[in-house]
């Protein structure tokens, strides 16, 4: 299909059939980094349909629940020549300094907190634009690989109306990276216990954009209780990394909420002209 054509079948999903888009306008696609590294089974995908149990995207959390700050970032270091061997991933060592292999494998190793599987991420590794998202679903869980349900198919479909895919520009993963049972909101110490594996695989990554899918994701990532719908619309910064942040709702959300989809063309149109900036 030519992205003509897709972004053509979104703005039909969307209701917004009508919408123009320029070629010279707002919309283009992320650029892969020169020498992209693809996740491996990439191009994984099922036709499951379980939609993804997801809060209101519009709603407060709850004043309790309480969302891990982030940790400080750990500081990039050029390898020196007598420098000791790359760590092993080991569960005593952390993910620090784990290259993606030795991170994929660590997070392997961790507590899956009654989920069948980890689920790490997938797409472009060294892309400009890393997408989070709020934690695996049971299609995710079955197959190891993000969004490839329902929500799953949405997200890519608004991706590819701005030339976006997992399999050439964008790098796609979770807030947490095992399944909460009965596809609930993970608490605190889910949010905790796989923080530093997300902020190893920002350090190997090094984006320039994260794109923020849903409110948990959002307020997670952004360390504030701020409902999405405040979020969402302006550039934020990561917290203690010189990184850009925009939020947009979860697809679950829209897939309930199909009248808020407009908004989500919005957002999808903000995020696209923030990634054509890149090159100026
Ligand atoms: N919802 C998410 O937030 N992440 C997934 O991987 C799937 C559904």
């Amino acid at each position: 299909m030519t992205s003509d054509a897709r972004r053509d079948d979104y703005l039909r999903a969307l209701g917004l059939a009508d919408w123009q888009y320029r070629a010279d306008g707002p919309l283009g696609g992320a650029r892969a980094r020169p020498g992209k590294a693809l996740e491996p089974g990439m191009t994984g995908s099922n036709e499951a349909a379980a939609v993804v149990a997801a809060g209101d995207e519009q709603t407060v959390a709850a004043p309790e629940r309480e969302v891990a700050a982030p940790a400080p970032a750990s500081l990039a270091r050029e390898p020196e020549a007598d420098a000791a061997p790359a760590p092993t991933p080991d569960a005593d060592t952390g993910p620090a300094g784990l290259d993606w292999d030795g991170l994929e494998a660590y997070l392997a190793r961790q507590d899956h907190r009654g989920a069948s599987r980890p689920v790490f991420g997938i797409g472009a590794r060294d892309a400009e634009v890393l997408i989070v998202g709020e934690a695996p679903g049971a299609s995710e869980d079955a197959q190891g690989v993000p969004f490839v349900g329902r929500a799953g198919k949405l997200l890519d479909r608004m991706l590819a109306a701005i030339d976006c895919s997992r399999a050439t520009n964008v790098y796609i993963t979770n807030i947490c990276k095992f399944r909460p049972p009965d596809n609930r909101d993970p608490t605190p110490d889910e949010v905790a216990a796989d923080w530093p594996i997300l902020e190893r695989q920002i350090d190997l990554m090094a984006p320039r954009l994260v794109v923020a899918v849903g409110r948990v994701a959002a307020q997670t990532l952004l360390a504030c209780q701020t409902p999405l719908g405040k979020l969402r619309g302006r550039l934020h910064r990561y917290p203690r990394r010189d990184l850009d942040v925009l939020v947009t709702y979860h697809p679950a959300f829209l897939l309930r909420s199909p009248q808020q989809k407009s908004k989500a063309w919005a957002d999808l149109k903000m995020i696209a002209r923030h990634i054509r900036s890149f090159e100026r």
